[in-house]
């Protein structure tokens, strides 16, 4: 074996070591910073995509009033949710006006007026009606639309346990056709 053959035969092996321990390197940090760059990531997804996912307090009732005080004349009952829409989170203050029919059964009217979302009340006006204040629409006792307003009150649901009356979603009035 020359001199120069030696140099060859020693040198190649050498180059195939340093290859491979710059592949080495190479695979260990991109594994290393995938690997970190996961970790940094997937929370981010999940605090990204968990409130969207998360179930809606839709359906959830809240305790109101004793059912013992509600009479054939509408009162109105205000009442605290707890809202969370994706990353908002709220306890708006509702009110309702609740009364019996004449069947004794409770109802609850929300006080959106259907005309352009004015409060309306009971009564205001002496006429036994439901009334707003902004363009004078009018409603029965039911919600029904007497004036102005194109649709009737919407209603809430209402639950009777242990003696409460308990309102949950508002959903559109299902008394009047
Ligand atoms: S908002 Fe009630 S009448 Fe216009």
């Amino acid at each position: 074996m020359s001199n120069h053959e030696h140099q060859e035969s020693a040198h190649k092996p050498l180059q195939r070591k340093e290859m491979s321990r710059r592949q080495f390197l190479s695979y260990t940090l991109g594994g290393t910073t995938a690997f970190m760059m996961g970790g940094a990531v997937l929370p981010m997804v999940r605090f990204a995509v968990d409130p969207l996912l998360e179930k809606k307090t839709e359906g959830t009732f809240v305790k109101v009033v004793e059912e013992s005080k509600i009479t054939t004349d509408p009162q109105e009952f205000k009442f605290q949710i707890h809202q969370v829409d994706g990353w908002y989170v709220s306890d708006p203050e509702l009110s309702a006006w609740v009364s019996k029919d004449a069947n004794n059964k409770i109802f609850a009217l929300s006080p959106i007026c259907k005309h352009l979302g004015c409060t309306i009340a009971w009564n205001a006006k002496g006429k036994d009606e439901y009334d707003c204040p902004c363009h004078d629409a009018r409603y029965t006792k039911d919600g029904k639309n007497i004036t102005v307003a194109p649709n009737p009150l919407d209603e809430y649901e209402v639950k009777i346990e242990n003696g409460f009356v308990y309102l949950g979603p508002v959903k559109p009035n299902s008394r009047v056709g």
